[in-house]
């Protein structure tokens, strides 16, 4: 089976998983966590070098205020909790998106927590948090709007790894594969620039229920899949055969 080198999940249905047995929306997310806790378990296993997780989108700020205190408190815990397992198992934290809206107290224990692990190198956790993939373009268009302005770089040299250097992203791959659950089909402002050329999968099962079995469908779909970056199926064999040299 084919391992994605870096595999991005939108974690979606914690809310429907709830609503469906009559429960608060909270205690979806709740057992969502539990899912979260297990697929970077089997993700490690597997020899998946970076697990990316959407886990607050900049869109999410508009919730409901309990509902967005609440996933703020999850994702306290999560750190807390987890912490010293995630260091003791070799893996190195990261987190993406506008780190500075998170409340005080989450974003010093989330610095705390990369600070601690940012030596480990079995697999890279990276949380997407209040993420959106416009608004880190956004971000990155200003630094470099900043250097032309600086008289730092010229607008005509900019390059396509100047734009990728400036994004939150920056020192991990492109997403091999993106996994969506809950049956939505959609990218919803997520990793637009990185995921150029990733695998898309969706599937059915909502969150709280993702499992191993899910987990390894997908892998084995994405096993299937022929990945051509733009060329031709004859050009891809020479490739390959040359070393495996990617062109776009
Ligand atoms: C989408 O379900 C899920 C979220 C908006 C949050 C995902 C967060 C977690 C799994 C918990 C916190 C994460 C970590 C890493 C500790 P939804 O509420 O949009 O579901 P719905 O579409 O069924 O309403």
């Amino acid at each position: 089976m084919q391992i994605p080198q870096h595999l991005a999940i939108i974690m979606d249905g914690n809310g429907r998983w709830a609503e469906q047995r009559h429960l608060p929306r909270i205690l979806g997310h709740r057992k969502g966590v539990e899912t979260v806790q297990a697929i970077v378990g089997e993700c490690l296993e597997l020899g998946i070098g970076c697990l990316t997780l959407y886990a607050f989108s900049s869109e999410n700020w508009g919730r409901p205020q309990e509902e967005v205190e609440a996933l703020m408190g999850l994702l306290g815990t999560f750190l807390k909790k987890e912490l010293s397992q995630i260091n003791d198992r070799g893996i190195r934290l990261m987190a993406v998106g506008e780190l500075h809206r998170l409340p005080k107290s989450i974003s010093k224990i989330l610095k705390e927590s990369i600070k601690k692990t940012s030596g480990n190198d079995r697999m890279v956790l990276n949380l997407a948090l209040s993420y959106g993939s416009r608004n880190e373009l956004t971000r990155a268009m200003q630094v470099l709007g900043r250097e032309i302005a600086d008289g730092r770089m010229q607008a005509e040299q900019i390059t396509e790894a100047d734009i990728e250097a400036a994004l939150d992203t920056h020192g991990i791959p492109d997403p091999d594969l993106l996994i969506r659950t809950s049956g939505e089909m959609r990218i919803s402002n997520f990793l637009l620039w990185q995921m150029a050329y990733s695998e898309l999968y969706f599937t059915e099962a909502l969150w709280p229920d993702f499992s191993r079995e899910h987990l390894l469908q997908a892998l084995e779909e994405y096993s299937r899949r022929q990945r051509r970056f733009g060329l031709t199926a004859a050009q891809l064999r020479d490739t390959n055969a040359n070393g495996g040299e990617k062109s776009h």
